[in-house]
């Protein structure tokens, strides 16, 4: 298994291209089960995520090709074009979805489309118990028949979906995403309350318009779907990734410099940009991204909270709190998403930190220095915090497991390396 090998104490200085978000791609690549005809995708990041998604979607019989391109030179920029002409099957197999979850929405297309569909119970990070009764909750009211037989969600509608209110106990992101897919193929009119108002949401109802649905107000708690009969093919681009460029916003925090984050939509992750501004650094909106500096002053200590979009995202919770350990003074960082995302407190106090849990808190006693350690996380973005601490650690930090890094970070020792960072991958043997 590849590890990363990270010399700490080096400034970022430089440009970072920001890839194409992980989180949208996914349930754009899924929604071309919606239709015959051909998806493409512009600016799909190259992640393990995403080609074990092709593997799924290949499985149902969509067809996937992919054209290298590259985005001003410096970018890796792959357009993808998915074409679901024929279902031929609508089963989604245990060895496959239960490495990620996401993979688990196929179903929603799935019995839109086909009036069936049979999909495993999904796996993923391990951070927290992760039910998906809300997402079965939204096709029971659009009228599928839930069955749960042998860790299978068995699902049907035979005479197609029917447009209905769906109300959201909790805002859930790939809830609405499933009830957005399922709803456009339904007979009628559908309301979605307290529907997930973040990013990729809006922009997989983009996508959705641009294939012939008739959505209004996604961005917003209220969803009104109107259903059609047919999607068509489109062409679409991927939003870029704000959770890695509040990662490395995070990193440019944490050691110092200054570094564009080409690409980067500050109005993506506005308040994770003022939390990392209060911690001392300087951020200004360009026209070709973020840039962030920080120089000379120290990281002050800020209290955190995560909550649903516009709120400060749990997939930043981790990186915030790495960034706070070497603050001056202390921090209280509550996590309100996930009742289980403190996996890497224990992983950075192997690197020096002070960090205390009392139940969905944490709190932060910043530290002078950390020193470099091996290390291991077992979730994606509990990883990339490792790596930010490692960055301003003293000597030398292994990080094990990458493969939790290859699933949603595009390129990183490559990106961070070029801004002056030590960093390299060390291959498994054989
Ligand atoms: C998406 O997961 C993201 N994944 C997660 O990113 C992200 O942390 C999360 O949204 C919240 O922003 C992808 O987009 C692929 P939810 P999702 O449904 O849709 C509870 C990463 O690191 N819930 O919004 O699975 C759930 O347990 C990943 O890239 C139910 O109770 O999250 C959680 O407490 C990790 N029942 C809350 O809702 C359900 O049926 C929000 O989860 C569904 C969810």
């Amino acid at each position: 298994m590849d590890r990363i090998r990270i010399v700490g104490g080096n400034k970022l200085q430089g440009t970072i291209p920001i890839s194409g978000a992980k989180n949208a791609a996914l349930p754009l690549m899924i929604a071309s089960l919606l239709t015959r005809e051909r998806l493409t995708l512009k600016n799909v990041p190259e992640l393990a995520d995403v080609n074990l998604l092709v593997r799924i979607l290949g499985n149902h019989g969509v067809d996937y090709a992919v054209d290298g391109k590259r985005n001003g030179g410096s970018q890796h920029a792959h357009t993808v074009h998915l074409t679901a002409g024929d279902i031929v099957d609508t089963l989604a197999p245990y060895d496959l979805v239960s490495r990620m979850r996401a993979s688990f929405w196929v179903v929603a297309p799935l019995v839109a489309r086909m009036g069936e569909a049979k999909v495993s119970l999904p796996g993923g990070c391990a951070i927290g118990t992760r039910p998906v009764d809300l997402l079965l909750m939204a096709l029971e009211k659009l009228g599928a028949t839930i069955e749960i037989e042998a860790g299978y969600v068995i699902a049907k509608a035979p005479k197609g979906l029917r447009g209905a209110e769906i109300s959201f106990p909790k805002v859930t992101v790939g809830g609405t995403h499933t009830a957005l897919m399922a709803a456009s193929l339904a007979h009628g009119h559908t309301v979605i309350h307290n529907a997930a108002r973040e990013p990729e949401v809006v922009d997989l109802a983009d996508c959705l318009i641009k294939m012939g649905a008739r959505i209004k107000g996604a961005g917003h708690s209220t969803i009104e779907v109107e259903g059609v009969a047919n999607l068509s093919g489109a062409y679409h681009t991927v939003l870029p990734d704000r959770i890695e460029a509040g990662t490395y916003a995070m990193a440019v925090a944490m050691t110092g410099g200054d570094v564009l984050l080409e690409g980067a939509r500050p109005e993506l992750l506005q308040s994770a940009l003022d939390r990392i501004e209060e911690t001392g650094a300087s951020i200004d909106a360009t026209n070709q991204g973020i840039r962030v500096r920080r120089n000379g002053a120290g990281i002050a200590a800020v209290d955190m909270t995560t909550a649903p979009f516009p709120g400060f995202p749990t997939d930043l919770q981790a990186q915030f709190m790495a960034l706070m350990t070497r603050a001056k003074g202390t921090s209280r960082i509550t996590e309100t998403i996930f009742e289980n995302r403190f996996m890497h407190v224990q992983e950075l106090a192997r690197l020096g930190a002070r960090i205390r849990l009392e139940g969905d808190q944490a709190i932060v006693e910043g530290v002078e220095r950390l020193e470099g350690a091996p290390v291991m996380a077992t979730d994606l973005r509990a990883s990339v915090s490792l790596v930010i601490a490692a960055l301003a650690a003293e000597g030398e930090t292994i990080v094990n497991r990458v493969y939790h890094l290859d699933r949603g970070f595009e390129r990183l020792e490559h990106k961070l390396s070029a801004c002056g960072a030590e960093v390299e991958r060390l291959a498994s043997p054989g």
